[in-house]
Parts: C-alpha cells; sequence; structure tokens
C-alpha cells in the first residue's frame, strides 16, 4: 500500500449559502521514499492540501490515510514547513529547533540533541545566528529555521508548502541541494509543493499539478524521467525539462480556461489567484 493515500478530498470555506469549495476530488498515491511535487497557482488550495495532510484541517469528505492509518490530527510522524514559517516568536533560533529535536527524540541525552541542533543550523548557514529571536531575522532566514526545525525531526515524511519561495536564488540553490542529499541518503517521503515549474523538474521524482481554483483539483502526474543527479546549470538547456514543463503550463493554463463561477453558493469573493504560469 502507497504511504500516502488521499482518495476523493474535498475542502470548502464559508458559512452556509456562501460556501467556496476549495478544493474538489483530489486524489494522489505517494510511495513511501518518493518525492513528489505538487505545483499550483496562487490561490489554489496548496496550504490548504497541506494544512489537511499535516493534520490541523479535516476534509469535508474524502479520506487522508498516511502508512495504513486515518490521519487523524497532527503527528511526529510528519515534518510540516509551513509557508509562513511558524517559528516560536519568544525562542531563539536554536531553541526552536531544540524544541523540534526534543519532542521527536524524548529518549536522546541532552548533549546529543545540541549536536543534532547544530548540525542542521549548519546546514542552513544559521549556526551564527543561533541566539537570534524569529523577529530579528529576515523572511527568508526565518525560513531557513522552519527547514532546519523539520528535516531535525528527521520525520518520515516531510510535507513542505513553497518551503524555498521567500528565498534568495544562491540560498535556494543549497537548500535545494541539501533536500535532495539528506532525501536520497535517508530515502524518506517528500511531498513539496511548489509554485516553481523548474524547481520541481529539479528535484521530484513526480509532478502532480494542481489546477485553478476554486475547485481546484489534481492533474495528470507528470513522471519526471530524468537521471540524478540534475545538475541546475544545464537544466535550462535540457530538451527533456523543456518537455515537461510544457507539460505542467500547458495542464494549469488549460485548467484556468475552465467556467470560474463554480462556488457551491453565492459566494463573489475573487480568489488570489497570481499571474498565470
Ligand atoms: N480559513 C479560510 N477561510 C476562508 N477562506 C480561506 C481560508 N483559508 C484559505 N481560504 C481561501 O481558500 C483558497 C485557497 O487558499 P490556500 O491558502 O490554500 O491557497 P494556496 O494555493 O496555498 O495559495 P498561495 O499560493 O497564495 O499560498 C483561497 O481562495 C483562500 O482565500
Ligand atoms: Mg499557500
Amino acid at each position: 500500500m502507497s504511504y500516502l493515500v488521499l482518495d476523493r478530498v474535498c475542502k470548502s470555506y464559508g458559512t452556509a449559502g456562501k460556501r467556496t469549495e476549495v478544493l474538489t476530488n483530489v486524489s494522489l498515491s505517494v510511495e513511501r521514499g518518493e518525492f513528489v511535487a505538487i505545483v499550483g497557482p496562487s490561490g489554489s488550495g496548496k496550504t490548504t492540501l497541506v494544512a489537511m495532510i499535516a493534520g490541523l484541517m479535516k476534509p469535508d469528505s474524502g479520506t487522508i490515510v498516511i502508512d495504513g492509518k486515518k490521519v487523524k490530527g497532527t503527528g511526529l510522524d510528519r515534518g510540516v514547513v509551513f509557508q509562513n514559517y511558524s517559528l516560536l516568536p519568544w525562542f531563539s533560533v536554536f531553541s526552536n529547533v531544540l524544541l523540534a529535536v526534543e519532542q521527536a527524540c524524548p529518549d536522546w541525552p541532552a548533549p546529543r540533541r545540541k549536536q543534532h541542533v547544530e548540525r542542521y543550523l549548519r546546514m542552513v548557514n544559521l549556526w551564527p545566528a543561533r541566539d537570534k529571536r524569529p523577529a530579528e531575522l529576515s523572511g527568508g532566514m526565518r525560513q531557513r529555521v522552519a527547514v532546519a526545525r523539520a528535516l531535525a525531526m528527521e520525520p518520515n515524511m516531510l510535507l513542505m508548502d513553497e518551503p524555498f519561495g521567500a528565498l534568495d536564488a544562491l540560498t535556494r540553490g543549497t537548500l535545494q541541494d541539501e533536500l535532495i542529499r539528506i532525501w536520497d541518503d535517508n530515502r524518506r517521503t517528500v511531498l513539496m509543493i511548489t509554485n516553481d515549474v523548474d524547481e520541481a523538474i529539479l528535484l521530484a521524482d513526480r509532478i502532480v499539478p494542481l489546477s485553478f481554483g476554486p475547485q481546484a483539483t489534481l492533474g495528470p502526474e507528470i513522471i519526471v524521467d530524468m537521471d540524478r543527479p540534475r545538475p541546475r546549470q544545464s537544466l535550462h538547456r535540457n530538451a527533456d525539462v523543456k518537455r515537461l514543463r510544457n507539460s505542467v503550463t500547458e495542464y494549469l493554463v488549460h485548467s484556468r480556461r475552465k467556467p470560474a463561477s463554480r462556488s457551491l453558493g453565492s459566494s463573489t469573493t475573487p480568489l488570489g489567484i497570481g499571474a498565470a504560469p
């Protein structure tokens, strides 16, 4: 059985009579050790999907099963990197990561936990900032703490909601390489949300596009049948990359042309949809 199985998941927001179905019939299977990227436009429901898989929110209908068990809440089996960092503001960078490690590895002696935190903070180049609080960091630095925190928990599955979106190109590249190295070493299951098609091609085994909303749903999977490691420098010249990029963007552009007024109620609130990919 697949490690993660979503079966016809639907989710609406709003009150009775003004409900908008954001996600409809989202079905997906992710194998253990697989790296899957979901690529979707802004406002399509990516964070909503992550929140449901993380166990922070329930689907209206449909099921989410991880490792054979229905998701009923949050769990240490999932390391989540949220889009908005979600760090504890009154704790230092070091403590933010340490608290997660304490939760994930309660049996470890204190020195081992601290070494572990140091390793991951060095990995994201934040060791010099270890005593700062989140408010003293740039957005990109906060995101790196959130990435370090999730990685340091060494969860079975990494669930990442646009983890590198706020980073400069250099840091993004470094963290993408680190993520692939860690994934390759440990073969954890990774589900990554991104709106960057090239990032998905660089990292994932499989890309699943999420259509424009409302009533967004997953499109046909696109297998990234390219050898690893994938050198980013030559990606833009690679014919396979062009073909994959076209497959994803064609689906997304096509999904945008669907009739726009598919809300369940009378809501006319425009969705926060970004530029067409
Ligand atoms: N708590 C909420 N109550 C009502 N509507 C919501 C709520 N959360 C999200 N929405 C709406 O649901 C839709 C999907 O939101 P979501 O944040 O999941 O999109 P997203 O794909 O993550 O967008 P982005 O790429 O900008 O992060 C949007 O139209 C948003 O306005
Ligand atoms: Mg989002």
